[in-house]
């Protein structure tokens, strides 16, 4: 699977960002969070029109926690594969949540161009989020410069 796509999310896609938390907050209730007591529930919509989601998994070694993006991003290529056109992310108590700075690094390598996150200040794009992002392409730049 290559690691970047040139397909654009069709701009008449309408984001059901209510349905899309619903989801998420499905995700949260099966978080395993024994130790930090903080569940997370993300929930994304695939390029072909799939939803997905995920949830943080901790461990008693805690560095070796899951997020929740973590169980997204593997259930992507589980299911299909393909690209993020649309994420959310939500508490414990279903409000808003931020992916931390890892996973938004995580959800820029698989995000379709564009990608939109609901996030504590309204609808953001990845490039928001992660602005001047180390990616894929930066590879494929270099590789093309040793030539
Ligand atoms: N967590 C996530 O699942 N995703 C994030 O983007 C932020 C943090 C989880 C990891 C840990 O289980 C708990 O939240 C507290 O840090």
């Amino acid at each position: 699977m290559t690691p970047e796509s040139t397909a654009q999310p069709p701009a008449s896609v309408e984001i059901d960002w209510d349905a899309l938390k619903v989801v998420a907050l499905e995700a949260m209730a099966r978080a395993y969070v024994p130790y930090s007591k903080f569940p997370v529930g993300v929930a994304a919509l695939v390029s072909d029109g799939r939803v997905i989601s995920g949830c943080n998994v901790e461990n008693a070694s805690y560095g070796l926690t899951l997020c929740a993006e973590c169980a997204l991003v593997s259930s992507l290529h589980m299911t299909g594969g393909g690209h993020l056109v649309a994420f959310t992310c939500v508490d414990g108590k279903g409000n808003a949540l931020m992916p931390c700075g890892r996973c938004r690094q995580l959800l820029y390598e698989h995000s379709a161009p564009g990608m939109l996150l609901q996030t504590v200040s309204g609808v953001k794009t990845i490039d928001e989020v992660l602005p001047d992002a180390f990616g894929p392409r930066t590879l494929v730049e270099f590789a093309e410069e040793a030539l």
